[in-house]
Parts: C-alpha cells; sequence; structure tokens
C-alpha cells in the first residue's frame, strides 16, 4: 500500500529531496501529498514547487502564537488524505494539542544518536561532550523534544579535526539514508508506529 505523506519542514529542504529521490527512484513507495513550510524564505518551497508539489505556507510572523498557526495548518490539512507526518527540518516544537489533534503518526529526524544531544546544535553538543561516535536518529514525535520512541539510528565516528559543519555534512549524508530506510519499513508494516 502507498504510503501517503505530508512533509513539514523550515529551510533547505535535503531530507525532503532525499525521501522524493527515494521516491522516484521506486526504492520508496509513497507519495507526498503536500509541504507544510512555516517560512517563506525556505529554500525547500522551490525544490518542492519544481516537483510539483503542493506547498502550505504557514508563515510562523504572521500568527500571534504558535496555537493560531497550528490550527492553521489542521485546517489546511484537512483536504488531504495522508497516513504519516514526517518533520524534516521542521524548527518549531509541535504542541501536545496539535499532536493529538492531528491523528496521524509524525516522525522526526534528529542529526543525533538520541537520547543524546537532543535540542538545537544536536552536532555541537557531540563535539563540546568530546563523544568519539555520533549519527542520526529516526523518531516518533511526542509532547518531549526528541525524546519519542526511537524508530532507527545510523552512527558516524566523530574525527579529531571535525568542525560543527564537518560533522553536521557527514551526518547528513546518513540522515537521508536512514529516513528512507524508515519509512520503507513503516510503509512495508516491518515498523508497527502503533506499538
Ligand atoms: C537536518 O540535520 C535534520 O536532522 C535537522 O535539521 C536539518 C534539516 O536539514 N532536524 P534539511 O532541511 O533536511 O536539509
Amino acid at each position: 500500500m502507498v504510503l501517503k505523506l505530508v512533509i513539514f519542514g523550515s529551510g533547505r529542504g535535503s531530507n525532503f529531496e532525499a525521501i522524493q529521490q527515494s521516491i522516484e527512484n521506486r526504492k520508496l513507495n509513497a507519495e507526498i501529498q503536500a509541504i507544510v513550510v512555516d517560512n517563506p524564505n525556505a529554500k525547500m518551497i522551490e525544490k518542492a514547487r519544481n516537483k510539483k508539489l503542493d506547498v502550505i505556507i504557514v508563515d510562523k510572523n504572521q500568527f500571534s502564537n504558535r496555537e493560531e498557526q497550528e490550527k492553521e495548518i489542521i485546517k489546511k490539512l484537512e483536504k488531504y488524505d495522508y497516513d504519516l507526518i514526517a518533520l524534516a527540518g521542521y524548527m518549531r516544537i509541535l504542541s501536545s494539542k496539535f499532536i493529538e489533534e492531528i491523528k496521524h503518526p509524525i516522525i522526526n529526524i534528529h542529526p543525533a544518536l538520541l537520547p543524546s544531544f537532543p535540542g538545537l546544535h544536536a552536532q555541537r553538543q557531540a563535539l563540546d561532550a568530546g563523544v568519539k561516535i555520533s549519527g542520526c536518529t529516526v523518531h516518533i514525535v511526542d509532547e518531549s523534544v526528541d525524546g519519542g520512541k526511537i524508530l532507527g539510528q545510523k552512527a558516524v565516528e566523530i574525527q579529531d579535526n571535525d568542525t560543527e559543519d564537518s560533522l553536521s555534512d557527514r551526518i547528513l549524508v546518513y540522515e537521508h539514508i536512514l529516513y528512507s530506510e524508515i519509512l520503507n519499513k513503516i510503509e512495508k508494516g516491518i515498523i508497527d508506529l502503533n506499538k
């Protein structure tokens, strides 16, 4: 069964592109129904429009608070038929009200081996802590910050001369592989999000 996705992002959109590529290459049996972006300058918007995908822009600066913005997202998503929301660089924490009301599972990708280094600047946190291995994690989104059930991870070795940028670049390569792998397992029923 085709896995119907809505992807949320705020910026560059490389994880979105990697998922889109996996679909185009028939490595992932999925369809992207819409893209939700909270930043009108996000590069992801043009990338999605080039693929003729529906783009929903909910500029966070146009709403008095997060609740109003989330209400608008819920309203705009009503007409779409989808199974799952995949956060890909979406920079705003979703409220528990939103998570409850949306009635579909939500997953996220994070550039560290959770539960280590949740939140912002995960790659810098790993360097500051002096760990020798970091990586990326796909997890279920719940009301905690990057604390939901872990669905899959990939490890990346940290090198002595790594900077935040070099480490981020190397982790990103694995993010792109991991996200499609996990979505594929969800589509095939190997991962059951309800358990
Ligand atoms: C990725 O590193 C992701 O793990 C983090 O934000 C970044 C988004 O990159 N949550 P992109 O927009 O997918 O290129």
